[in-house]
C-alpha cells in the first residue's frame, strides 16, 4: 500500500482542509433523485432511542450539525477525525451556534472512548482510506452499547463509473504510480465481511444520478482530486489535466445535454 493510505498523507493533503468535502456535497445537488444521506440516517436513528451519538471520520462535521441544527436531534452528539485541519470548520461553527457537539482529533482505529458508550455510530464513506479497516468496524462495534446501531455508508464498485474511467486515464497521460480510487480498497460488495462481529445487518442499496448542464461544478469537484495521483501533478500538468476535462464534459454536454455519472452506495446498519 503506497502513500496514497498514509496518515500523514491523508492530514497533509487529501484531507488537509473541508474544502474538498464542500466540492463533493455541491456535486451531489445536482444528483436526481436526490438523496439526502444526513436525513436516511436520522431516521432510522430515530426509528429506536438514541441518547448518544459518534460519528467516526466526522469530515467538516456537516452531518452533526444538521443534526443539531435543521433535525432538532437533542442527545450527546461526538465526531472525530484524523484530520485536525478538516474539523476546524466544525469546531468553528459549533463554537459559534452553541451547538454543544464534541469534537476532536482520533483515530478510528483506536478510538478513545471507553467499552459501550454510544448508542448509535455513523461512519460515512471514511473506511476505504484506514489502513486497518477490521480493526475500525472492530473498535466501532467496542464502544457501541448492546443493541447499539453501526451505520456506515459505503460506495459500491460501480460508483461514479465515469469518475473511475476519467481518473485512470488522466493517471495514464500523467504516467502515475498510482490513482486512487476508494471503491477498489472497499465497497458495499465486500463490506459485509468485516461485519461478522454483529448480531444483525441490514443493507439499504441506494442510487442516483448527476447531471450536469454546464462543466463547472464538475471541474471544481475534479479540482479535488489532485492529489489521488502519485505523485501529486504540478501546477503545469494540473492545469492542463482540468482543461482535458473540460473538453470531455462538454463534448457530452454538447452532444447529449447533460454529463451524466451514476451513485451508487449502500447504507449498512449492524446491530451489536
Ligand atoms: C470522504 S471524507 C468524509 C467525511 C464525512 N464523513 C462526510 O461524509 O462528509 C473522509 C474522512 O475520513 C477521515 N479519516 C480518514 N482516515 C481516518 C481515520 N483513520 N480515523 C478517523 N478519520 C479518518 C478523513 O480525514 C476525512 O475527513
Amino acid at each position: 500500500m503506497i502513500n496514497l493510505y498514509n496518515k500523514l498523507f491523508l492530514q497533509k493533503h487529501l484531507f488537509n482542509d473541508d474544502s474538498k468535502i464542500k466540492k463533493a456535497i455541491e456535486v451531489n445537488r445536482f444528483a436526481n433523485p436526490k438523496i439526502d444521506i444526513d436525513k436516511e440516517v436520522f431516521n432510522i436513528i430515530s426509528a429506536t432511542e438514541v441518547l448518544k451519538l459518534l460519528d467516526v471520520g466526522c469530515g467538516n462535521g456537516d452531518l452533526l450539525i444538521r443534526f443539531r441544527k435543521e433535525f432538532g436531534f437533542i442527545g450527546e452528539l461526538h465526531g472525530i477525525d484524523l484530520s485536525e485541519g478538516i474539523l476546524n470548520a466544525a469546531i468553528n461553527e459549533n463554537k459559534k451556534s452553541k451547538l454543544g457537539i464534541a469534537f476532536r482529533v482520533d483515530d478510528a482505529q483506536t478510538l478513545d472512548y471507553p467499552d459501550d458508550s454510544f448508542d448509535a455510530i455513523v461512519s460515512k464513506n471514511v473506511l476505504y482510506y484506514v489502513p486497518d479497516i477490521q480493526k475500525a468496524v472492530d473498535e466501532c462495534h467496542r464502544c457501541l452499547k448492546d443493541g447499539g446501531l453501526f451505520i456506515s455508508i459505503i460506495y459500491s464498485k460501480n460508483n461514479q463509473p465515469k469518475l473511475v474511467k476519467l481518473r485512470e486515464e488522466v493517471a495514464r497521460k500523467l504516467g502515475s504510480k498510482e490513482v486512487l480510487n476508494p471503491q477498489d480498497r472497499l465497497s458495499a460488495e465486500t463490506f459485509n465481511k468485516y461485519l461478522e462481529n454483529f448480531s444483525k445487518v441490514e443493507a439499504r442499496n441506494m442510487q442516483n444520478e448527476i447531471r450536469i448542464g454546464f462543466p463547472k461544478p464538475y471541474i471544481e469537484y475534479f479540482d479535488c482530486m489532485r492529489p489521488h495521483f502519485d505523485p501529486i501533478p504540478n501546477d503545469e500538468q494540473w492545469d492542463q489535466v482540468l482543461n482535458s476535462v473540460k473538453h470531455i464534459i462538454e463534448r457530452e454536454i454538447v452532444q447529449k445535454g447533460n454529463f451524466t455519472d451514476k451513485n451508487a452506495f449502500t447504507i449498512f446498519i449492524a446491530k451489536k
